[in-house]
C-alpha cells in the first residue's frame, strides 16, 4: 500500500508550552491532527479553569498569527528559503486542569461545566519536567476522585512512582501495584487514561480492565527501546519520561496499539525543550514528534501488517473514549521518504526533533 486516507486524526497527549514556543510548535500538530488534548505542565502549571480558558484563548491567537517559520528543506540545517505566513488552521485545544494536593471539588465542577476542559492531569510530585506541585499523596485527593467519578471526568495519569528507592526502569510496574490498583478499587468507574504506557505490564493492566480505563502510547516508544539512548554515546534526544524501556516490552506495545482494541489510542507526548536544555549536563526529559506526528506511526503500524488498524487507533478510540464526535474530514499519507531537518527554530533556540537528519517512510500530502 502506497498511500492511505484515514479520518483526520487526534492527538491525546500533547505538551504545546506557550509563547514563542508554542507559536513554534502549533503549526505541526495543526496541520495534522483536528484536536489534541493539552498538557497542563507550564510554569506556574495550569491548575484552575480559569487559568486554562486563558490557556486556550492564547493558543487560539497563536493559531490566527502561526510563527512565520523558515520552511525546513531536505538535508539542510535550516533554510530560509519560504516562509508559511498566512496559514490558517482548524485546530480545537482540548483543556486540562493539573491535579494538586489542593485541587477543591468545585474546581472540578467548574472544569467539568467550562465545555473546554476535558480532563484532569495527574503528576506525582516531581515525576517529569514541571510537576513540582504535583500530587504528594493520591489519598489527598480522594473527594476530588469521587467527584469525578460522579461527573465522568477522566484523569489522565502519569503512571510513575517517585520513590527514591524504585529503579528507574521500574517506576511504571510499581506504579499499577502501589497506585492504580488501589485507586480503581476504591474508583472502580473513574474514567482513566494511563499515560504513555511503557511496559508490557501496562499493557497488559489496561488490556484486561474495565472499559473506563484506557492507555496512550506514543510513536517514540513504539519504534525505540533503551539502546536508543546509547547508540555509540549518550543520546540525550531520546531520553524522555518514562524512560524507554527493553525490547520485549516495545513489542508489547506495538502489539497493544495494532490489537484493534480500543483501549489503546494515539497520544505522541510530543514535548519540545530547546537544544540546549536537552545537551546539557542535566538535560531535559521529553522528545519532539509532532513535526512527523501521525507518520511515524504509519511507520509502526506498517511494520506490524497492522495498517489496517491505524485508523481507528489515531482517529477513533480516543474520541470514543472522552465522548466526542469523531472528525469528519481525512487526511492522506503516501509511502514516500523525506528527511527532518537536524533543527527547527525554537524560541530563540532551536530544537532538535525526532529523527532530525534522518528519513521518515511516510509523508503527509
Ligand atoms: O518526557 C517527558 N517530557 N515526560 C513528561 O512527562 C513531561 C514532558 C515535558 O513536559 O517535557
Ligand atoms: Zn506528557
Amino acid at each position: 500500500m502506497d498511500k492511505i486516507t484515514i479520518t483526520r486524526p487526534d492527538d491525546w497527549h500533547l505538551h504545546l508550552r506557550d509563547g514563542d514556543a508554542l507559536k513554534a510548535v502549533l503549526p505541526d500538530t495543526a496541520r495534522r491532527f483536528a484536536r489534541a488534548i493539552v498538557m497542563p505542565n507550564l510554569r506556574p502549571p495550569v491548575t484552575t479553569t480559569a487559568l486554562a480558558a486563558e490557556y486556550r484563548q492564547r493558543i487560539l491567537d497563536a493559531l490566527q498569527k502561526p510563527t512565520v517559520r523558515p520552511e525546513r528543506v531536505e538535508g539542510q540545517h535550516i533554510s530560509t528559503a519560504r516562509q508559511m505566513q498566512g496559514e490558517r488552521f482548524s485546530f480545537e485545544p482540548l483543556m486540562t486542569v493539573y491535579l494538586t494536593d489542593n485541587t477543591t471539588v468545585a474546581e472540578i465542577e467548574k472544569a467539568s461545566t467550562s465545555g473546554f476542559v476535558r480532563a484532569v492531569k495527574y503528576y506525582p510530585a516531581g515525576a517529569t519536567t514541571n510537576s513540582d506541585s504535583g500530587v504528594t499523596d493520591l489519598n489527598k485527593c480522594n473527594q476530588v476522585f469521587e467527584a469525578m467519578q460522579a461527573l465522568g471526568m477522566p484523569l489522565l495519569m502519569h503512571g510513575e512512582v517517585t520513590d527514591g528507592d524504585v529503579d528507574m526502569f521500574d517506576r511504571e510496574c510499581v506504579f499499577i501495584d502501589r497506585h492504580l490498583k488501589p485507586l480503581l478499587e476504591k474508583y472502580p468507574a473513574l474514567k482513566v487514561v494511563f499515560e504513555h504506557i511503557t511496559t508490557k505490564d501496562a499493557a497488559e493492566f489496561v488490556a484486561s480492565a474495565p472499559s473506563n480505563v484506557a492507555a496512550t502510547i506514543t510513536p517514540h516508544h513504539l519504534l525505540m527501546n533503551r539502546n536508543a539512548m546509547f547508540s555509540g554515546g549518550i543520546r540525550p534526544h531520546h531520553y524522555c519520561l518514562p524512560i524507554l524501556k527493553r525490547e520485549e516490552h516495545r513489542i508489547a506495545l506495538v502489539k497493544a496499539a495494532t490489537s484493534g482494541s480500543p483501549k489503546f489510542f494515539l497520544g505522541t507526548d510530543s514535548a519540545p525543550h530547546a537544544k540546549s536544555a536537552k545537551e546539557a549536563s542535566c538535560g531535559c526529559a521529553g522528545m519532539y514528534s509532532s513535526h512527523a506526528g501521525i507518520e511515524l506511526y504509519a511507520e509502526v503500524f506498517e511494520a506490524a501488517n497492522g495498517l489496517d488498524k491505524l485508523e481507528a487507533f489515531a482517529s477513533f478510540y480516543g474520541a470514543d473514549f472522552y465522548g466526542l464526535p469523531r472528525n469528519k474530514d481525512q487526511i492522506s499519507l503516501v509511502k514516500e521518504a523525506w528527511t527532518v531537518p537536524e533543527s527547527i527554530i525554537f524560541a530563540g533556540d532551536v530544537l532538535v526533533p525526532l529523527r532530525a537528519g534522518q528519513t521518515v517512510a511516510w509523508k503527509m500530502v
